[in-house]
């Protein structure tokens, strides 16, 4: 059985080491990306208070393609670009969007979204994936929730 439950009441620095602890000790040595991604988006998910949807988009032959994730159904392909995650993939840098209705073109998978945060996971330099995580608050996410998933996003680099 695996316990990675955070303690009560962590500040986000320590929330975020403890998850980014987990997650490199969860895919060490597992060449399976499937797997490793669907493990992260269970952590992200058990670990992070007021989200409503954690998980991956991948990068394939020039569009991003679902991947593991934990929450509601959602789209399953996005154009680069479009959106705040195809925003994310094309600029290869991370979109903190505190008001999702006030983002051009948007893509609303679920309608209890209010903000997201969406970091590209970049390995020797070309975005291969994003992970996206949604709030139904408005302004869930800050710079220590970004620092934190950037730092997930570098242990993922060559394990998905
Ligand atoms: N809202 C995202 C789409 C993905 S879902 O939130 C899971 C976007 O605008 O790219």
């Amino acid at each position: 059985m695996y316990d990675f439950a955070p303690d009560a009441d962590l500040a986000k620095p320590e929330l975020y080491r403890q998850l980014v602890d987990a997650a490199a000790a969860l895919t060490d040595g597992e060449p399976d990306a499937v797997a490793n991604m669907a493990n992260v988006a269970a952590l992200l998910w058990e670990f992070l208070p007021q989200i409503n949807w954690a998980g991956f988009y991948r990068l394939i032959d020039g569009e991003l393609v679902l991947g593991p994730f934990a929450g509601r159904p959602a789209c399953i392909r996005i154009a680069l670009g479009k959106g705040v995650c195809g925003t994310a993939a094309a600029t290869g840098a991370t979109q903190l969007v505190d008001d999702v209705h006030a983002f051009p073109g948007h893509i609303a998978c679920d309608a209890a979204s209010r903000s997201e945060l969406v970091v590209p996971v970049l390995r020797a330099g070309t975005v291969i994936a994003v992970i996206d995580l949604d709030s139904p608050e408005p302004a869930r996410f800050d710079t220590e929730d970004a620092a934190g998933i950037e730092a997930l996003a570098a242990v993922l680099s060559e394990r998905i």
